[in-house]
């Protein structure tokens, strides 16, 4: 069962083969919900399942089709929607308030947080299966399901598709999982148009362009609607936006009215995740009846796309699943490197001289990174001996480098992969009785936690202090001195996180 047990916390946590299996579920249980086939879609009967709806935002649609869908599986619901009236109000952490309905002996999860990486974190946190119903600006993984499944069968196909996105592209989160799931199709051109303060985060951009999607700017919301197959619209997402002048400039823009509709193709799709907003809409309501206004379907379509997600993370389908499984891509948390030594006579006439007794000398550094070490190591707390220089390499003088030499210290395999996580490719000399006994080289580990002050620089991330949700920062290597949030998946250089 490749889906039993398994959380829905991004859209990546999917294979393209699983993605196209579980549009297919989609399909039938959508015919099954509609002509009432009990058997088809009953799954759950006599299982005594229970779904905890953990809904700290407000939400029409994602709660309740989710709640219709696992009462049509047979399944029993509780939890909240809405933090009034919860401990949630008193001050309670995510991690406890997701321990109570662990100790209930929920079998899922389905939860709305405002937090970036709150899903993923709660996923880590329980043993139940968790379903993000939208985290933050981060992702809406199922609202990402029920929208491919609609652009598929209003077009047939998810490849060779021109598919415009336009209103929030910023604090929008389901404008980002939809163009990261479709960078996983074939000939994706993604046109999008928003207020320039509301534009793709570069990120996302610059993911779906290494898939080879083309991505075009547009400067136009007609223009843009003329020229492609499905337009994906957002609402403006006011309760996200620190600066609510940007909200009264960018509301005035991308409203589709009946003159874009116009100019659209005749296989044309509009869609929304819905709701609208009345007093800032991004669709006329002259729209709503046309049949090229595909966001009542859209929205309907969540039952059955979200009754089969539970189906399948439950056991309750999914053993005739063939095809690519996902797993986390394995990398290797290796990080050391045992280098030769060559002893070299001690210089006396180089400004720093090397320790003379028992120490450490790390070398190679990034200049200037000796005063994050400094504090990482917590040198000055322990009133440590010490030397601290950015200089010129000896080798080449044009190239300069930071240096830190601790006399009497031995650093222990965490400090190793603290000094690997923020100053990746220098080497550490273990000195005893004055002579270098070890060179180690260190590379920027595969996963990096426990820094002292280590914080994703994302200030909607769930792992911030400011939260108090005692949540570890923990990031992944994301390539050469860069770094992802486990959690909330902002990419940043490793000289900004500590
Ligand atoms: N699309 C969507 O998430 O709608 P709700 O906020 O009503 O759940």
């Amino acid at each position: 069962m490749a889906f039993a047990h398994r959380d829905l916390t991004g859209i990546l946590d999917f294979t393209k083969d699983e993605l196209l299996y579980i549009l297919d579920k989609t399909a039938l249980m959508k015919q099954a919900l509609r002509e009432k086939r009990v058997k088809d879609y009953r799954l759950a009967n006599g299982r005594d399942l229970l779904a905890a709806l953990l809904f700290y935002e407000n939400s029409t649609r994602t709660r309740t089709s989710f709640e219709i869908a696992a009462q049509r599986l047979g399944m029993h619901v509780t939890g909240f929607s809405g933090t009034e009236g919860t401990s949630v109000n008193k001050g309670e952490s995510l991690r406890h308030t997701l321990d109570m309905f662990e100790a209930y002996q929920c079998d899922c999860v389905i939860m709305r947080h405002p937090l970036d990486g709150s899903a993923r974190f709660a996923a880590r946190h329980v043993g139940m299966p968790v379903f993000n119903a939208g985290d933050g600006k981060h992702e809406h993984p199922t609202q990402t399901l029920l929208d491919l499944f609609t652009i598929r069968e209003h077009l047939g196909r998810l490849s060779d598709l021109a598919i415009g996105i336009s209103g929030d592209l910023k604090f929008g989160r389901t404008a980002h999982s939809l163009a990261v799931a479709l960078a996983g199709f074939e000939g994706i051109r993604l046109h999008l148009f928003s207020h320039p303060a509301l534009a793709m985060p570069d990120e996302v951009v610059e993911m779906v362009r290494e898939k080879g999607v083309e991505v075009h700017v547009r400067e136009s919301l007609d223009e843009l609607a003329a020229d492609v197959d499905i337009l994906y619209q957002t609402r403006i997402q006011k309760e996200r936006m620190p600066d609510l002048s940007e909200y009264e400039k960018a509301k005035a823009i991308g409203l589709f009215t009946g003159r874009t509709m116009e100019k659209t193709r005749a296989h044309f799709g509009l869609m929304h995740p819905l709701p609208v907003d009345k007093s800032a809409p991004s669709i006329a309501a002259e729209i709503d009846a046309h049949p090229r206004a595909l966001y009542k379907t859209q929205a309907g379509n969540g039952v059955p796309s979200r009754l089969v997600e539970l189906a399948l993370s439950l056991g309750l389908m999914g053993d005739d699943f063939q095809g690519e499984v996902f797993s986390e891509p394995e990398c290797s948390d290796a990080f050391i490197e045992q280098r030769p030594i060559r002893q070299k006579p001690v210089r006396d006439d180089v400004s720093i001289r090397p320790i003379r007794n028992n120490g450490v000398v790390i070398d190679h550094m990034e200049p200037y990174a000796e005063e994050t070490l400094l504090q990482v190591l917590r040198v000055r707390e322990r009133r440590d001996i010490y030397r601290a220089a950015t200089v010129k390499a000896t080798s080449n003088p044009h190239n300069i480098k930071g240096m830190l030499m601790i006399e009497n210290r031995r650093l222990t395999d965490a400090e190793l992969r603290t000094v690997a996580s923020v100053t990746p490719g220098c080497t550490v000399n273990i000195i005893e009785n004055g002579a270098v006994s070890q060179k180690l080289k260190l590379s920027l580990p595969a996963r990096i936690m426990d820094v002292p002050g280590m914080m994703c620089t994302n200030n909607g991330c769930i792992s911030r202090p400011e939260y108090l949700e005692s949540v570890s920062p923990f990031m992944l290597r994301a390539g050469q001195n860069r770094v992802r949030c486990y959690y909330c998946g902002q990419i940043m250089n490793i000289s900004q996180i500590v």
